[in-house]
């Protein structure tokens, strides 16, 4: 078997993504392994995921550092230290700067709720709901140093419902979210991905698709 890419996850929460990612890493050919996940918020809960998966943990609070360079110098240490190949970020709300970004470039994947490049940044579903989009779902890209940027890995597309609340749409973009997230990790971590032009490419139809739908798109569509 070829060797497992060393993953490092950046969240700031409840870490349900970092989750699925923890769930999908029990399959022995899982081409990825978590070395390392990293909150820049103390307490949070995906920490407590991570410590019960037995992975290692660091805190790294963005308010002890005096410049966004400084915490990400700290950052950096952190994940050489594990050994870091490839970076995920699972729910990790901190903006990075261009030299992090650069440095991981390709190398560094992130999960948003919509379909980019529609409904970038926060209360995805509240806006989605506003405009009466039919459709919506979630995105894995790699990531660029504008905000929910950069090549697009895969996507869920999820259906809006005429009674959908926020949160009822939240919950099920959510669901969609971890499936696609454990994919996504999956066909980058093999390389059966790569970065070409800004566009992803390189997808060999049997390793799977990179564009899934909840539910399936009926027959007599
Ligand atoms: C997810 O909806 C993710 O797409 C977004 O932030 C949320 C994090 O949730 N970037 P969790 O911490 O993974 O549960």
């Amino acid at each position: 078997m070829t060797t497992k890419k060393r993953v490092g996850v950046l969240i700031s929460g409840r870490g349900s993504n970092l989750q699925a990612l923890i769930d999908a890493n029990q399959a022995p050919d899982y081409p990825a392994e978590l070395m390392v996940v990293i909150s820049n918020v103390p307490g949070a809960r995906g920490l407590d995921r991570a410590t019960e998966a037995g992975i290692q943990t660091c805190v790294i609070d963005h308010k002890n550092f005096a410049s966004r360079e400084d915490f990400e110098a700290e950052l950096e240490t952190a994940l050489n230290e594990a050994g870091v190949e490839l970076l995920c970020n699972a729910g990790f709300m901190r903006l990075l700067t261009e030299g992090f970004v650069r440095h991981w470039l390709n190398r560094h994947i992130n999960i948003h709720p919509s379909l980019l490049p529609a409904f970038k940044g926060l209360h995805t579903h509240r806006r989605v709901l506003e405009t009466g989009a039919k459709i919506t779902g979630c995105t894995v890209h790699f990531v660029r140093a504008a905000m929910d940027d950069g090549p697009i890995v895969a996507q869920a597309a999820v259906t809006v419902r005429p009674h959908d609340t926020e949160d009822s749409l939240a919950a099920r973009v959510l669901e969609a979210e971890h499936k696609l997230y454990a994919h996504a990790l999956k066909l980058v971590a093999a390389g059966t991905v790569r970065v070409e032009g800004e566009h992803v490419v390189g997808m060999a139809p049997e390793a799977g698709q990179t564009a899934l739908f909840s539910p399936p798109l009926p027959d007599t569509l």
